[in-house]
């Protein structure tokens, strides 16, 4: 009861991940069972994806990609975000963040995706789906499903 407590207190202080009914825990298993992309290497320090990056689909996403990036309800798309290592960009550096989409016709603000951010341990984030997420793929891909990436990326 005393740790209830000290999380409800928490929770009021802090935007809480438990209390955000809209971030789904990070699916489990994506790493080795969802198809996976080539290495990404971002060099342009500017770039939010400065470092490297690996993009993980599942089966429902890959039939979207499929279709010319038409996905079905329930894709579920997430990127790995490590840093890169000045020294050898050739190696990994430590993970710094994942990001996932899931397309959920509920979520009509943001164009019928789900978006969440979640640390590199994979606790939610909170980070605002519309401001911090929606606005970029809504303003260059939304032709595309709002998703940047194709086919060509998992071959
Ligand atoms: C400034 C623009 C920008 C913002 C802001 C942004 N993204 Fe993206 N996102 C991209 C780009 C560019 C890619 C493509 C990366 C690639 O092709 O390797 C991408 C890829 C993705 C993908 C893989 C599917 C796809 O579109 O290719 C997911 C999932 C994703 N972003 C989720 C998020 C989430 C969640 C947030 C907010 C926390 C977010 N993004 C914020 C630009 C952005």
């Amino acid at each position: 009861m005393k740790q209830m407590l000290a999380l409800v207190v928490l929770c009021l202080a802090v935007a809480c991940p438990v209390l955000a009914a809209q971030q789904p825990a990070l699916p489990t298993g994506y790493a080795t069972s969802w198809k996976k992309s080539a290495r990404k290497v971002v060099t342009d320090k500017n770039s939010l994806f400065y470092g490297v990056h690996y993009l993980y689909a599942d089966a429902k996403a890959m039939q979207g990609y499929r279709a010319a990036n038409s996905f079905p309800e329930g894709s579920r798309i997430i990127v790995e975000h490590f840093n890169l290592k000045a020294d050898n960009p050739a190696v990994d550096g430590p993970k710094n963040m994942v990001v996932l989409m899931k397309k959920d016709k509920r979520q009509q603000a943001t164009g019928g995706w789900l978006y969440a951010g979640y640390t590199a341990q994979g606790k939610p984030s909170g980070l605002d789906p519309v401001s911090t997420c929606f606005e970029c793929h809504r303003n260059k891909v939304a032709h595309r499903d709002y998703v940047f990436s194709s086919l060509a990326d998992f071959k």
